[in-house]
C-alpha cells in the first residue's frame, strides 16, 4: 500500500474518532496539526510518513477525550498492523503519541522523542497558543464549567498531571500562566520557535487588555 493510501485511510480513521469533539480537539484541530507538521518537515529531517502519521492520531487515545486510553491504543496499533505498517514504526508512533503530551511531561520527563516526535509535540503545541489558543482555551474551560478569571486564585506550579486535569478551581485565564506561556521555551525545532514568538505576544497582549478591562483601567 503507497504512503498516500495510508494516509488517507489514517484521516479516515481519525475523523470517525474525534469528528464529534467539542473540547477544541475536533478534526480541525487536527488538520492545523497536520499541516504545521508538514511545514515544519520541509526544514527537518524527518521521516514523513511517520511524522504525519503521528500528527493523525495524536488525539485518538487521550486520557481526556477516550474512556479507556489502552483498549484505544490497541486498536490503533491493529489498525496501522492492517495498513502494513511495520512493527517497528507501530512502536515508534505509539511512543509518540503517549509520551508528547504537556500533561505526560508533568509526570515524566526521562525520554526523548524522536526528530518526527519532536515536530508533531511542537505542531500539537503551536495549535494551543497565539489566536487559536486563546480561543481553545476558553471554549475548553467553558465546556468543562471553569470560571472565566478570579484575582484572588494564584496560577498553580509545580503541577502533578493530575493536579492539572483537575479543574476545581481552574480558571481560564490561570491556564495561560500554568500552561500556554510555558509552551515557548519547550518547543522543539527552530521553525517552530520562530513561529512561537508571535503568538507569545499575541497572548501576552491579550491578558493584559482582559486584566485593564477587568480592573476598569479604561
Ligand atoms: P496536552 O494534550 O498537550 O496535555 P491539553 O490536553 O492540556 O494538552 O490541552 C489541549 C487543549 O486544551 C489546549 O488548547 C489547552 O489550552 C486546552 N486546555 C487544557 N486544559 C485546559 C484548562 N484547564 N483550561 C482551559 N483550556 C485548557
Ligand atoms: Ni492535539
Amino acid at each position: 500500500m503507497d504512503e498516500f493510501n495510508k494516509l488517507s485511510q489514517i484521516k479516515t480513521y481519525t475523523k470517525s474518532k474525534l469528528g464529534t469533539d467539542k473540547t477544541g480537539h475536533g478534526y480541525d484541530h487536527i488538520k492545523r496539526v497536520v499541516t504545521m507538521a508538514e511545514k515544519i518537515l520541509e526544514s527537518e529531517p524527518a521521516d514523513k510518513l511517520i511524522t504525519l502519521t503521528a500528527a493523525y492520531l495524536h488525539d485518538t487515545i487521550d486520557d481526556k477525550l477516550v474512556s479507556n486510553p489502552k483498549s484505544a491504543l490497541a486498536e490503533l496499533q491493529e489498525f496501522l498492523a492492517s495498513l502494513e505498517f511495520t512493527s517497528a514504526q507501530i512502536e515508534e508512533i505509539s511512543f509518540i503519541i503517549t509520551h508528547m503530551s504537556f500533561a505526560h511531561s508533568l509526570q515524566d520527563d526521562d525520554f526523548q522523542l524522536s526528530l518526527s516526535g519532536q515536530i508533531v509535540q511542537d505542531a500539537d503545541w503551536l495549535d494551543a497558543i497565539g489566536a487559536i489558543g486563546i480561543t481553545r482555551a476558553i471554549y475548553y474551560g467553558g465546556h468543562h464549567g471553569e470560571k472565566i478569571y478570579n484575582p484572588a486564585l494564584a496560577p498553580r506550579t509545580n503541577m502533578t498531571r493530575e493536579e492539572y486535569r483537575n479543574l476545581d478551581d481552574e480558571t481560564i485565564i490561570n491556564h495561560f500562566y500554568e500552561k500556554l506561556l510555558k509552551l515557548k521555551d519547550m518547543l522543539n525545532t527552530p521553525t517552530a520557535k520562530k513561529i512561537a514568538e508571535h503568538r507569545q505576544q499575541v497572548m501576552l497582549d491579550f491578558l493584559d487588555e482582559f486584566k485593564n478591562e477587568w480592573n476598569s483601567v479604561v
